[in-house]
């Protein structure tokens, strides 16, 4: 028999495309490719990109230029890009660097095996369709193999929400759920492999139609899976926050209380220019019902900086808003052009008018995000450990509230969830003691 073939997968942007990652690697496993994470060890690398900000295709450029001195070595070796470059400049790509043997868009990667082959006998192997067949069903179940205690599973792909600045809607198409059976069938295949924690991934995944009762019916369904312990979904919309949802939030144990909700702006012009369809107030309101239902409730959100039009007055109403709610976690960002969507049209700010406003914006998210740390300690919450930690006898696990908990432990709560002491709140993690 030959030596497998090895397969070294670089995963940038989302947790959607960890998971479509992890499912490439499946699809190839049964066509004899085993994972590796040395780059030069590989028969085959896949580039799985993100389209969502500015230079994308300039990292996809200079990654492909880093690794041509591999192809020099092993002319054998064969370069795919995959994810949302691919599926918006794939054919640019291809025909521009010689060293690019396979583009796959994010709906085909079902139809790799057939592609491998392709490039194996020296063919060039383009698929950027949005295809009719779902390539989670065309997917083969997933492998049996042990698994790391957290598990992505994606539920919902593409978005109808057409927000003024954003990619998605172009490169992931319209919202697609998969059905509520498949799901479960997943989870429980997930669960047999060693999973305690699923967090349902969808890119609006608040707005999942494949149960009858939605997302929280979906919930509701997994909860009474035995050996789930921990139930998660990212990223929902403000406006898809459901009655039955956010019940979830306050009765469903298994549902942890940390939910992202990306906001962009505190601004009603500015959410008005970006085609949010809600207010700062509808957001605000919407918070104060979720926390009535789950008081605890640890909110994270995304915000942007300096949309076109956005003033300082603009920029003020999102510190006020970010001042009223009280974050956790949150990602924030300069707006970036993205040739194809309504605001690219728009004047643009001055580079160094948006650097400032980030620079204040992330200086109060930090405070936020220190004090909510700050204020776990002395507090017992249950983690998952997930690995061990680089000193030895600790682990590290995730707290309900997602996190990062550092515990002197032995290896046997590895995959279990367990009450921890906060004891000490760092910039990025806590320490804690195991109770009892
Ligand atoms: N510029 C800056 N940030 C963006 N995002 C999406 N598109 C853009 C853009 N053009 C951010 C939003 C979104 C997150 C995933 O990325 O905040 O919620
Ligand atoms: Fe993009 Fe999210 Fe808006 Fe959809 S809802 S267009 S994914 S920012």
């Amino acid at each position: 028999m030959s030596a497998p073939r090895k397969l070294f997968v670089k995963t940038y942007g989302c947790q959607m495309n960890v998971y479509d990652s992890e499912r490439m690697t499946e699809v190839l496993g049964s066509e004899g490719y085993v994972a590796t994470d040395r780059p030069e060890d590989a028969d085959m690398i896949l580039l799985n990109t993100c389209h969502i900000r500015e230079k994308a295709a300039e990292k996809v450029y200079s990654e492909l230029g880093r690794l041509r001195a591999l192809k020099d070595i092993n002319p054998d070796l064969k370069i795919g890009v995959a994810g949302c470059v691919a599926q918006a400049e794939g054919e640019e790509i291809m025909r521009r660097s010689s060293l690019v043997d396979l583009v796959v868009g994010p709906q085909s990667y079902h139809r790799l095996p057939a592609m491998e082959r392709a490039v194996r006998s020296g063919a060039k192997a383009l698929d950027t369709d949005f295809p009719e067949d779902d390539k989670f069903d065309t997917l083969k179940a997933r492998t049996k193999m042990k698994r790391a205690p957290s598990a992505f599973l994606t539920v919902q792909e593409g978005c109808d929400k057409f927000c003024a600045f954003c990619v998605v809607p172009y490169t992931r198409g319209s919202e697609v759920s998969r059905p509520a059976d498949r799901v479960l069938r997943e989870a429980e295949e997930l669960v047999d492999a060693g999973v305690a924690e699923i967090t349902l991934l969808g890119q609006n995944v608040n707005a999942y139609h494949g149960h009858d009762k939605g997302l929280a019916g979906l919930i509701w369904d997994l909860a009474k899976i035995d050996g789930l312990k921990r139930i998660r979904f990212t990223t929902s919309h403000p406006n898809d926050m459901d009655d039955a949802l956010i019940a979830a939030h306050g009765e469903c144990e298994k549902l942890m209380p940390y939910l992202h909700l990306p906001v962009q702006s505190g601004s009603d012009r500015i959410l008005k220019a970006m085609n949010r369809k809600h207010t700062a107030e509808s957001y605000l309101n919407l918070v104060d019902r979720i926390r009535a239902a789950r008081p605890d409730l640890m909110l994270s959100s995304d915000f942007i900086v300096g949309f076109p039009g956005e003033t300082e007055e603009d920029f003020e109403a999102t510190m006020d808003l970010i001042r009223t709610v009280e974050f956790g976690q949150a990602y924030s960002f300069k707006y970036s052009t993205r040739p194809g969507t309504p605001a690219a049209e728009k004047p643009q700010l001055p580079e160094d008018v948006m650097a400032d406003r980030l620079a204040r914006l992330q200086t109060l998210l930090t405070q936020q995000q220190h004090k909510v740390q700050e204020d776990m300690v002395g507090r017992t919450v249950g983690v998952l450990f997930e690995k061990p930690g680089r000193i030895a006898g600790q682990m590290i696990g995730k707290s309900d509230y997602l996190h990062a908990v550092y515990a002197d432990a032995p290896n046997t709560v590895l995959g279990r969830v367990l009450p921890v002491r906060i004891i000490a709140a760092g910039p990025n993690s806590l320490g804690g003691v195991l109770v009892g």
